[in-house]
């Protein structure tokens, strides 16, 4: 399995991730006792779906952040789809399908603290992607920070994939313009997605094929990539900037061409009025959950809403996934079925 294909500087730096990622595997294949708890329930992904997510990419960097580095021999976290396989809590019965953070493991037990039960008739993978917290991050960035005006223009970067995807179709009273990589996806989001326009990041033009399909400016610039597009974007912006990722970043590659951009960034910043926020979903969740549920799950309902997944065979290629996912070699939400 190509591990170190992780784009990483320093050798001692990938072949901790390569370390990383295989104690995962060693976790995954290990033998699974249930212990005599009265109150824990057993959970199988056996026949559920793991979650990527770029987030996870932050766990092996050894650094302060918002949530606390994974050590070597740690098992990767996230949220799977599982299915109940036998339960001793009074809230849970056996064949109960469950939102959980198992983690890219193929079974986990549970005292039932975060898990939610999901309805078995419907689309429960959306709970990964569209209906699940990638969906919501769109979601309240875009109300909360963004703000988006009828008559307005929005951008979204990595258009494609779950977060972005449901952007242009939030914002559907300004025009919707989206960033993505290669012509095939750039399809899909205008065709399918039904954003006003979709250009292409990989086009040696592409600065200036964004900058004709926004005449008056980009009122409101939903970041999820960084690097090279926010150089593009940053002479357009005219208002907001929910900063939600910057997935260009991730593996510390491209140190771009030396130039310090700051002094520019922070006069475009002033002499614009800009407001740029960073944000995590969780910042909003408390306010914001419960209508997000309401709406979106509407628009998925009756076919307004659309998102496309991408479902990997096997828990044994999460790794060769997630790091094309950084490559974006991804097309929409990467989930992973634990066993086929
Ligand atoms: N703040 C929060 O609470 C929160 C929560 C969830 C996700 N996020 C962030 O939202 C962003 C999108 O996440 P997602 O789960 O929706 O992933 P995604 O868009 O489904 O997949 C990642 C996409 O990013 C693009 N990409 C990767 N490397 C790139 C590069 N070097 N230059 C340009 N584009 C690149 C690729 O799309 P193209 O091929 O189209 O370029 C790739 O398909 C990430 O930055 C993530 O960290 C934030």
């Amino acid at each position: 399995m190509p591990l170190i294909r992780i784009g990483c500087p320093q050798k001692a730096k990938q072949a901790e991730i390569k370390s990383l990622l295989d104690a995962t595997h060693r976790a995954v294949l290990s033998a699974f006792k249930v212990p005599s708890n009265a109150r824990l329930i057993r959970l199988s992904v056996l026949s559920g779906v793991v979650s990527l997510d770029p987030f996870m990419r932050g766990r092996m960097n050894d650094r302060k952040s918002y949530a606390k580095p994974l050590q070597v021999g740690d098992v990767m976290v996230g949220e799977a789809v599982a299915r109940v396989i036998a339960s001793h809590h009074p809230d849970y019965s056996e064949g109960d399908i469950v939102l959980a953070h198992t983690g890219w493991r193929t079974h986990a037990l549970s005292d039932g603290a975060g898990l939610r039960k999901l309805d078995p008739g419907g689309p429960v993978t959306t709970r990964l992607s569209v209906f699940g917290m990638p969906g919501f991050t769109a979601y309240s960035g875009l109300r909360v920070i963004g703000k988006p005006q009828p008559g307005k223009t929005v951008v979204v970067a990595a258009a494609s994939g779950r977060v972005g995807s449901l952007i242009g179709q939030l914002a559907k009273m300004a025009g919707a313009i989206g960033i993505a990589g290669g012509p095939e996806k750039c399809a899909f989001v205008k065709n399918e997605l039904r954003f006003d326009a979709a250009i292409d990041h990989r086009a040696t033009d592409f600065p200036n094929q964004l900058a004709g399909a926004c005449p008056d400016g980009i009122d409101v610039y939903f970041e999820n990539v960084g690097g090279a597009i926010w150089q593009a974007v940053l002479p357009l912006l005219n208002a907001r900037v929910p900063i939600s990722g910057l997935i260009a970043q991730y593996n510390g590659v491209g140190h771009g061409d030396g130039i310090d951009r700051l002094p520019a960034t922070m006069r475009e910043i002033l002499s614009k009025s800009l407001t740029l926020r960073g944000f995590s979903n969780y910042d909003f969740a408390g306010q914001h959950y419960a209508e997000f549920l309401r709406e979106v799950g509407a628009g998925i309902a009756d076919g307004r809403i659309r998102y496309r997944e991408e479902i990997v065979d096997h828990l044994e290629k999460a790794p060769e996934a997630f790091i094309g996912m950084l490559d974006g070699h991804n097309f929409g939400k990467t989930i992973v079925r634990a066993a086929a």
